[in-house]
């Protein structure tokens, strides 16, 4: 398909980026399963080398599969690029890395996955990176945490495990003032429900292992470049300003404008961290961003239900849906998230840890894993599983105190997931 903002997101997420295979006509994208890439001659392999002619090199860097994807991504988030990669944790590390240096910090909301709590806590400090934790909704706070080393401002559109809402355009004004990058992580609304872009922020990363592919079966990141931030403005970007010593001196800003970022990850990131995707992993989340937006519908619409009748049940002490009309975020999620706010909340038990653990136990429909966006009902008691390492205070902090599971509403008849934990309920409070 020709390229055209005139398309429409559903078009888009089956079209963009993809066409008939050249070589055999493939209607779907191939699994282009190889490693190298023939080069014409000797002066090819050249410029390719010195980034003066776009083409495949060797799969660590570019696969036209995973080609695909990333520019399926990027449109669907109004990017002007997008670099894949292994993981959503190694799209945090890819998004960070052209920014930091030792001695630089990330500002980071208090309301992340718990894995990321971690990341950025305590691997990030063997970079010589730290982050500030704050939380966003605070913009004095934010704004009071950042100082003359900080290189980014970091959160969750929705944010796992709560499913609070950041009004990212305040956040964006912040990042703005002080001349850094603000980073959504949109991985639990994806770009049906939320485009970061559109509401200021400069990059968005995805753990594309769950909403995106959307039934459990593969990892995989992605970071999507707004192409709308100066790296050169400021002196505090010098690896995407400054000659890069390993290209013979080319200034990344200079020589691809907007795509600079973009270039960066890829020549650099892709090359030297070697967190790269395989093209298996990208045909498998292209076949699952073809029904993104049918699929999120219904995970709203299942989410809305369920969680009314959580909020009703007298064994329950609190739901945190930003999509219920009780929630303190309900204005902003009309006003920022006017679709939804996805399937993803927690719910306090009451009985507390001993209750969530019987629940977790007793359900049948929803599968007990450590994952979220998967067609199917899953659900985890986090402060056993994946916010473990926290401590008490910023187990709280993320929403996953020691009485509260997280679900990830999945798109089978709501009836059914409800009358499920009706009857775990049930053994859970006994
Ligand atoms: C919001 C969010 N971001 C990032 C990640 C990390 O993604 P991955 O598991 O693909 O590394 C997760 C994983 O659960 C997540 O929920």
């Amino acid at each position: 398909m020709s390229d055209g903002p005139t398309y429409g997101f559903d078009t888009l997420q089956i079209h963009a980026g993809a066409r008939p295979d050249p070589a055999t006509g493939a209607r779907q994208t191939p699994i282009y399963q190889t490693t190298a890439y023939v080069f014409r001659d000797a002066d090819h392999a050249a410029a390719l080398f010195n980034l003066q002619e776009v083409g495949f090199i060797y799969s660590r860097l570019t696969n036209p599969t995973v080609a695909v994807l990333q520019e399926r991504v990027a449109t669907l988030e109004g990017g002007v690029g997008a670099v894949c990669c292994s993981s959503g944790h190694a799209a945090q590390i890819m998004a960070l890395f052209p920014l930091m240096g030792p001695g630089c910090n990330v500002v980071a909301s208090t309301r992340l996955y718990g894995g990321t709590v971690t990341q950025f806590s305590q691997t990030i400090k063997r970079f010589g990176w730290s982050a500030k934790f704050v939380d966003t909704d605070d913009l004095d706070a934010v704004k009071a945490a950042i100082d003359d080393n900080t290189r980014a401002v970091f959160c969750e559109s929705v944010a796992n495990p709560g499913g609070y809402v950041t009004d990212i355009r305040a956040l964006a004004d912040v990042a703005d003032a002080a001349q850094i990058p603000l980073i959504v992580d949109n991985t639990s609304a994806t770009p049906y429900l939320c485009r970061p872009i559109e509401q200021g922020a400069t990059l968005v990363v995805h753990s594309t292992t769950k909403y995106l592919t959307g039934n459990g079966t593969v990892t995989g990141g992605c970071i999507v470049d707004s192409g709308q931030f100066d790296w050169s403005a400021s002196g505090k970007f010098p690896s995407l300003s400054e000659p890069e010593p390993a290209y013979h001196g080319l200034k990344f800003h200079e020589t691809f404008g907007p795509l600079a970022f973009t270039f960066h990850g890829i020549a650099i990131g892709l090359r030297d961290l070697g967190m790269t995707m395989n093209p298996q992993a990208a045909h498998y989340t292209l076949m699952g961003i073809e029904t993104l937006s049918l699929r999120m519908q219904r995970h709203v619409e299942n989410a809305e239900k369920v969680a009314a009748w959580l909020e009703a049940d007298p064994r329950v002490d609190y739901v945190t849906y930003a999509g219920l009309p009780s929630s303190p975020y309900a204005e902003r999620a009309q006003r920022c998230y006017p679709k939804g706010t996805g399937g993803l909340f927690t719910f306090a038990v009451k009985g507390g840890y001993d209750a969530c653990v019987k629940l977790v136990n007793a359900l049948e429909i929803f599968s007990h894993v450590a994952n979220l966006g998967d067609t199917r009902s899953l659900i985890i008691h986090s402060a056993s599983t994946t916010h473990r390492q926290l401590t008490l205070e910023q187990q709280e902090a993320a929403g996953a105190a020691p009485n509260v599971v997280r679900v990830s509403i999945g798109i089978e008849d709501p009836d059914d997931l409800i009358a499920d934990l009706d009857q775990a309920l049930a053994k859970a409070t006994a």
